[in-house]
């Protein structure tokens, strides 16, 4: 039997600082917020939080620009209380995971602005090109795109400075070996403290290999050059040998334009380099090319990648929602007649996959999409990418805010709801960001008072997970997928569980060979499954001991 690690027990949840709880009345989320709410965490049954960035930052991407790693954004609090939660939630059994964004920093870090500098030792920490040096010093080195919009080069008094993201997030360059070691420093600072481990943010494409032309026409122009590079591999390595070994912490990446093959290689236990990856592939069945071109949800799309995932990946991480992403149920549920049904059938999809969970906060009591119903509501940095396809493919108004409603960032960022008000703040402030007005109905406090509510069934299951060897351990595999049917089983040691669900608004008739057995968790409470005759409910989902 294989022996599995601590964080391929537990179960993430990831909070995003600025929108999770607000301690001191300025509308903006704070680590105190956190502390405070540590024992619901506990109900919840998670062990372990990842923190999304809470350090120093000018916030041009609320926080994946960071302007020095090893100080704590004073919106957010101080060291004192950095240190104080990660001890709290210690006693607790909990760990915190921090957010590594290496990719970039801010072009208000110190190493940038000494960059500036043509005769700074820093002046190689990123990527500049003088115009002196380039045939025609008026056209910008390369044709590559950047992920928000417009070319990746900016101008500075007389060269240009590589940004993959924003101007405001200026590339570090991994060919210099101070860069490295001053990574490897930023890690072990952390570690020391007493966090358990990295996602990695855009991890893939830290090392670039050249600085030419891209060809590709689909994807990112210019991605082939820097997409997870034999170099970006060999820092993996490097960074885990000489600093993460040394602790009892893990990885998570976060691989941009990441397929099966790319989150393969990057996470192969052989390789060591990290312990597992996201992969998006599932969520984007609903973009038709990128995600400004959403098109109908087809649950047997996802269904097909999911297979493929569980089969080919060692270690998935599990994930249907984040920061960047919409809310689930909005996505692909039924928000309007079956809101806690199809809330249900993700948590039982999720939690019964093979690989890490991670839940999303707000996901645990059904959040959904945010109404913001003007293209002015909306503030995100990448805004800028919508606006230029907007602007060459002639795209309307109605087209931009429906692109946006569907597929903004902003959707999941929205304030955590914990009361019928709101009760983000203590007082009534006006938030960051805009709370979702059906905070009357969907919150904390409604949500632990019913037992049939989302966020029990979440408790409910990962309890079960946590208290199955099966859904930890064993082996998946594929039963059926069909237009609105998925079901699997997981496998160990001759045991079966089987997992049917009904991704769909119709009563579905389901049968299927030698499956039978009692019901261990079901999202209608159902008690008992006869193969062959069950008609399963819009999206019901169940859980089977298989005795066939
Ligand atoms: C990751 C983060 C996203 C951020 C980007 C640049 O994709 O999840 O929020 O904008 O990296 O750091
Ligand atoms: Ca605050």
């Amino acid at each position: 039997m294989e022996q599995l690690k601590w964080f391929q027990k537990a179960v993430v949840y990831q909070i995003y600082p600025r929108s999770f709880k607000d301690s001191n009345n300025d509308g903006i989320g704070d680590l105190k917020g956190i502390i405070s709410r540590l024992d619901y965490l506990k109900f919840l049954g998670v062990d372990v939080l990842w923190l999304s960035p809470v350090y120093a930052s000018p916030n041009f991407d609320l926080g994946y620009d960071i302007s020095d790693y090893r100080s704590i954004n004073p919106e957010y609090g101080t060291m004192k209380e950095m240190e104080e939660l990660i001890s709290k939630a210690k006693k607790r059994g909990i760990r915190i995971v921090m957010d590594l964004v290496i990719n970039h920093t801010s072009h208000e870090h110190e190493w940038f602005k000494q960059s500036m500098d043509r005769n700074s030792p820093y002046r190689d920490y990123y990527y500049w090109v003088e115009k002196s040096d380039l045939a025609k010093p008026d056209k910008v080195p390369n044709n590559w795109d950047s992920v928000f919009g417009g070319s990746v080069w900016e101008e500075h008094d007389g060269a240009y400075y590589l940004h993959l993201f924003s101007k405001q997030q200026p590339d570090l360059n991994f060919h210099n070996r101070k860069v490295i070691e001053e990574v490897k420093d930023i890690i072990e600072f952390w570690l020391k403290k007493g966090i358990s481990g990295f996602r990695c943010d855009v991890i893939n494409v830290i090392s670039k290999e050249s600085l030419e032309n891209g060809k590709n026409k689909i994807a990112l122009k210019g991605s082939e050059h820097y997409d997870t590079t034999e170099g970006c591999h060999r820092i993996l390595k490097e960074l885990r040998r000489d600093v993460l070994d040394k602790y009892d912490a893990f990885t998570i990446g976060e691989p941009m334009l990441a397929n099966i093959e790319t989150i393969k290689s990057l996470t192969d236990a052989k390789n060591h380099e990290l312990d597992m990856a996201f992969s998006f592939e599932h969520l984007e069945v609903d973009n038709f090319l990128a995600k400004w071109f959403p098109i109908k949800f087809k649950p047997k799309k996802m269904m097909k990648v999911i297979n493929r995932q569980q089969q080919e990946i060692e270690w998935n991480a599990l994930c249907f929602e984040n920061h960047d992403q919409p809310r689930i149920i909005s996505r692909f549920g039924d928000p309007e007649k079956y809101y806690l049904e199809s809330g249900k059938l993700f948590a039982l999809l999720q939690l019964t996959l093979r690989g890490t969970p991670y839940i999303f906060q707000g996901q645990e009591i059904g959040m959904l999409n945010a109404p913001f119903n003007k293209i002015s509501d909306f503030k995100d940095v990448e805004l800028a990418t919508l606006f230029q396809a907007a602007k060459k493919l002639h795209f309307s108004d109605k087209y931009i805010l429906n692109a946006l409603q569907k597929r903004g960032r902003e959707n999941g960022r929205t304030p955590m709801q914990w009361t019928s008000e709101g009760g983000f703040s203590e007082r009534e402030v006006e938030p960051w960001i805009m709370m979702n007005p059906n905070t009357e109905k969907i919150n904390v406090e409604n949500n632990l008072k019913d037992p049939d509510s989302i966020f029990s069934f979440y408790q409910k299951m990962i309890a079960l997970r946590k208290n199955s060897p099966i859904l930890l351990e064993g082996t998946f595999e594929p039963i059926l997928v069909s237009k609105n049917v998925y079901a699997y089983k997981r496998v160990l040691d001759g045991k079966e569980l089987v997992v049917i669900l009904n991704i769909s608004n119709q009563d579905t008739k389901v049968k299927l060979d030698r499956v039978g057995g009692k019901v261990l968790a079901s999202t209608y409470n159902r008690l008992v499954y006869e193969n062959g005759k069950n008609v399963l409910r819009p999206y019901e989902g169940l859980i089977l001991e298989n005795d066939f």
